[in-house]
């Protein structure tokens, strides 16, 4: 990082990192946040709203491709009315005062996750949101709002169930391949890299076909807090990971 004066100035050089083209980033920890500082959860997850814009601002200049944040799952229902309600909210506002922001920084915006059965507000938004920023070419922002690995997987199941009821396919000729190609987001390449925030050490229903050979990477930092330098740390030691894929390390198969 260049030092100018007292002023830290991001840099973007990717040189002793790793960027992956796909990034997942379980944006947890918004309700602690708010908690340490006495504040209401609703200001935790304000902050953690805020926060997305610098995640964005900063993958898009590192060069991250396809950038998918949790924001609320299929279970995240079970809470308080309220605070669901303020999350929908929160929601509507983001697009609204960021995408100038977004159209800036050339991001595309996608949801993934079960749309249909949102509110007609938010369905809305998403609708807007993906027809608005369809041409930028920067990064694609994937938003998974109302998402479940499980419920995505089913869906894929319900989609080629349909297929094999019509006669198109027999059950012995499902593939992987057609399980990934019936997602939500099937162009939307596995992400490399998963990175949790605020010291939960699981996946909580997050991408669960894709992740299967992700690296995660965490840490205790709260969301709202997860900022540039730490994004940086996750692509360097990104960098140092083995991707085995069930082989043998690069220096191993040479032998
Ligand atoms: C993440 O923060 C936001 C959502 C799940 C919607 P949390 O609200 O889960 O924050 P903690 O985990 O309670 O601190
Ligand atoms: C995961 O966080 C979901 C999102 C960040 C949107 P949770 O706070 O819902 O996960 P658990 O309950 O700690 O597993
Ligand atoms: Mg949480």
């Amino acid at each position: 990082m260049a030092i100018l004066g007292n002023k830290q100035e991001k840099t973007y050089d990717t040189g002793d990192l790793k960027v992956p083209v796909s990034l997942g980033v379980i944006m947890d920890g918004n309700g602690r946040w708010a908690t340490k500082r006495h504040l209401p959860r609703s200001a935790g997850h304000r902050a953690g709203a805020e926060n997305l814009k610098e995640l964005c601002r900063n993958c898009g200049r590192y060069g991250v491709k396809y950038l998918t944040v949790y924001a609320f799952s299929t279970e995240n229902w079970s809470r308080p009315e309220g605070e669901v309600d303020q999350l929908m909210k929160l929601f509507v506002e983001f697009f609204d005062r960021y995408d100038p922001e977004l159209e800036q920084e050339g991001i595309r915006v996608r949801f993934t996750g079960d749309i249909a059965a949102l509110p007609e507000n938010i369905r809305e938004v998403c609708k807007k949101g993906e027809e608005r920023s369809k041409n930028r070419p920067k990064m694609q922002l994937i938003v998974a709002f109302n998402y479940g690995g499980r419920r995505e997987i089913l869906s894929s199941c319900q989609k080629i169930a349909e297929k094999v009821k019509a006669g198109e396919v027999e059950p012995s000729d499902i593939t992987e391949q057609m399980i990934s190609e019936n997602l939500y987001l099937p162009d939307v390449p596995d992400p490399e890299l998963i990175i949790r925030p605020s010291g939960e050490l699981r996946i909580s229903n997050f991408l669960l076909w894709e992740c299967a050979y992700s690296e995660f990477w965490v840490s205790d930092t709260l969301w709202p807090d997860f900022g540039y330098e730490e994004l940086t740390r996750a692509f360097r030691d990104y960098a140092k990971r083995d991707r085995r894929f069930g082989g043998l390390s690069k220096k191993e198969s040479k032998e």
